[in-house]
């Protein structure tokens, strides 16, 4: 029996994905949250809706948490097959504080690190994963020339990606972090730098899982109306899951590596 995981599904554009998966997906579907209450109230409406996702607790900011999910998965299924990185959180408003932007750099971006190194190893050949990404994710978001060259270098490493959030972070401590680096003055900052981190690490991931023919892609799944948003957005949550939904089932295998726009269309 095939496995699909989705992070932070208790609600918004998780939930509605765990929704599309549990109606198209011939396997398991795992829905996880942070909260295992939150996470009940889900699996209880969608109960509600003749739909049967497992559950697991998942804080992707603790260590414990992902160690103690992998050991369930790798018990229970022995693997996975597709994994959708959605968790995310976007910060505390237009303040940009060191606390906050660290926090937001660590469950936003770190976190896919720690993912990577304890799931990834257990995802099946010819698996997918997918990082929700943002529009905030797109490079252009960056208006410093030095990490626009750095970041879009076919020779970027790891090692580019956390000197970059870690030149942010260390800019917001030390009060030299300058608003105009980043688009749209520098509003919700962590936010785009994790998520522009998170577009360039999936690149490098593609290229670590290309041999087994694992997909890694990311994507902006438009502006939708969920608590991230205050409501504000164009798409419901319902509509926003279609793209995801697509791109783990029906996507052809050759989709790799890319950055994808809510439309479906590749993007650079
Ligand atoms: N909404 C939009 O317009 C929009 C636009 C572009 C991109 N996105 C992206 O789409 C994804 C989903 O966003 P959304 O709009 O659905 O947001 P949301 O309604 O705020 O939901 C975010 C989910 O992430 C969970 N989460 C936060 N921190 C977590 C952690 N440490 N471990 C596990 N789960 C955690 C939240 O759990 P709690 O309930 O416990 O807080 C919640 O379930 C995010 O990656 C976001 O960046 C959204």
């Amino acid at each position: 029996m095939k496995v699909a995981v989705v992070t932070g599904a208790n609600k918004g554009i998780g939930f509605a994905i765990v929704k599309g998966l549990c109606k198209k997906f011939n396997g398991t579907v795992y829905l996880t949250s942070r909260d295992p209450a939150r996470g009940a109230e889900a699996i209880a409406a969608l109960k509600k809706l003749g739909l049967n996702p497992e559950y697991h607790q998942l804080d992707i900011s603790d260590r414990s948490s992902i160690t103690k999910f992998r050991d369930c998965i790798k018990e229970k299924h022995g693997g996975l097959d597709i994994i959708i990185n959605n968790a995310a959180v976007s910060g505390a408003g237009m303040r940009t504080t060191y606390e906050d932007s660290k926090r937001v750099i660590d469950i936003d971006f770190r976190s896919l690190l720690i993912i990577e190194e304890l799931i990834y190893p257990l995802v099946r050949d010819n698996g997918r994963i997918l990082n929700i990404s943002s529009d905030c994710g797109h490079l252009s978001n960056i208006r410093n020339r030095y990490w626009i060259d750095k970041l879009s270098s076919k020779d970027l490493t790891l090692e580019d990606i956390n000197e970059f959030v870690n030149w942010f972070l260390s800019g917001v401590k030390d009060g030299t972090f300058r608003k105009d680096d980043l688009a749209d003055g520098g509003t919700i900052a962590a936010y785009r730098v994790a998520k522009v981190a998170v577009s360039a690490l999936t690149i490098l991931q593609q290229k670590k899982l290309d041999s087994r023919n694992i997909s890694v892609n990311s994507m902006h799944p438009g502006l939708v109306k969920t608590d991230m948003t205050q409501g504000k957005g164009v798409f419901t949550a319902d509509e926003a899951a279609e793209t995801p939904v697509y791109l783990v089932l029906d996507a052809p295998q050759t989709v790799k590596g890319s950055y994808i726009w809510f439309d479906k269309k590749i993007l650079n």
